[in-house]
């Protein structure tokens, strides 16, 4: 990708399918790119959200920004700008179908390249990191066991992060404890538990095990233990009494985290791996435009969908970020989605009425030769 010539249909293929390396929650890919009138258009494909357990859309919108930044590398790297013209549709995802297809008269952005001048394409803008299409394919997500680097995100100058949005630490212990509620969370409510599990690809004989979702070495799982888990995620009949079981249980560990307070003042251990949380300041986003003051108070995720969208090209630059430096990342959503363990967060990050944790992972050295490769849609077109 080293050509500065306007974008050909063949350069915009070839950035859809680099783009289609981005992460997303529980690897749905909710993206439906289309090339158009010189540009791709990009609308969102109902049947890969997550009504569940991603109601307001925020990690259906954050994958759709790290999308946009994937493409924004590639284009960089064959000598074009991106510019993005974000559609009305994104701030009308309430009226999406839960099911079918994408509808492509709704997209939701457009992305048009410009080609840059030699000189700009050699040396990148300011300071700003030039990552490459290699780091956006070789990225990935470490369920694992990880070995901190506790400096990865110490300085993130590099990154040029809009002023509204920054990157806060938490301490392992209060991690760990937040995490388990969430996960308690997760568990003890059905809807969510079914929809994570319908996601779930633990058997290689799974039709779509090469296609999405998150497979058992994703996962990091024993393989006897897959195995033997596997039907209990695809057929009714087995899952059903599951989850049911599952419920009540989750429910009382959730209670009595609840009532736990968090352990203050407990150093990390060494080695443990850091934990980070990107946090949007709604007033500050707003600042230079009363109306999306305004839009932020009503969308359900504390900033505007276009606000979203750009945070989602933050968090893939940052995840680049860590894996340029040898470290990867393990998001853990769950902090946000579960109210109790969203509420202790925001309690010990000290967080204000107009700050919004968007995201929180923990990043860290993998302590496996191997990291898998998470699989995706467009495998079949061959990188
Ligand atoms: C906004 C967002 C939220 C995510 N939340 C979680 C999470 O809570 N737990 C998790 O294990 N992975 C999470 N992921 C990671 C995805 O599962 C992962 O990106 C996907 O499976 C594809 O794998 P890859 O990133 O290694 O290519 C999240 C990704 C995004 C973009």
């Amino acid at each position: 990708m080293t050509d500065p010539t306007p974008a050909t249909p063949e350069l915009l293929h070839e950035l859809v399918l680099l783009a289609s390396r981005s992460p997303s929650p529980h690897n749905t890919q909710p993206w439906s790119p289309r090339v158009a009138d010189g540009g791709i258009e990009v609308a969102i494909v109902p049947s890969r959200t997550l009504p569940a357990g991603d109601p307001t859309f925020r990690d259906v919108i954050m994958s759709l920004g790290a999308w946009i930044e994937s493409v924004s590398i590639g284009a960089a790297e064959a000598g074009h700008a991106v510019d993005v013209e974000v559609l009305p549709a994104l701030s009308q995802l309430e009226s999406l179908p839960v099911r079918g297809p994408a509808d492509a008269d709704k997209p939701v952005f457009r992305v048009t390249l410009t080609p840059t001048s030699p000189e700009a394409s050699a040396s990148p803008v300011g300071s700003f990191t030039a990552f490459t299409a290699d780091d956006v394919r070789e990225r990935r997500v470490y369920r694992g066991a990880l070995v901190g680097r506790p400096d990865v995100f110490s300085n993130l100058d590099s990154l040029e992060l809009p002023p509204w949005l920054s990157v806060r630490s938490l301490d392992d212990r209060a991690m760990r404890q937040l995490s388990t509620l969430g996960i308690a969370f997760t568990a003890s409510r059905a809807t969510i538990a079914n929809e994570l599990l319908h996601w779930l690809r633990l058997d290689p004989r799974h039709p779509r095990y090469d296609l999405d979702g998150m497979t058992d070495e994703m996962l990091v799982m024993p393989r006897p233990l897959a195995r033997i888990a596997a039907p209990f995620t695809r057929t009714a009949r087995l899952r059903d009494p599951v989850v049911a079981l599952a419920g009540p249980i989750a429910r009382l560990l959730e209670g009595l985290g609840r009532d736990a307070p968090l352990p203050t003042g407990v150093p990390d251990e060494a080695g443990a791996p850091t934990h980070h949380v990107l946090v949007a300041n709604s007033r500050a986003a707003g600042i230079d435009d009363i109306l999306s003051v305004t839009e932020a108070m009503d969308s359900r995720i504390g900033v505007t969908e276009p606000h979203a969208l750009e945070a989602g090209r933050v968090l893939q630059r940052l995840w680049l970020h860590a894996h340029r430096q040898g470290v990867a990342i393990s998001p853990h959503s769950e902090l946000i989605d579960s109210p109790a363990a969203h509420g202790a967060l925001r309690k010990r990050l000290g967080l204000s009425r107009s700050d919004v944790a968007l995201s929180v992972f923990s990043a860290g050295v993998a302590q496996a030769r191997h990291v898998p490769r998470s699989p995706r849609l467009t495998d079949s077109s061959a990188q």
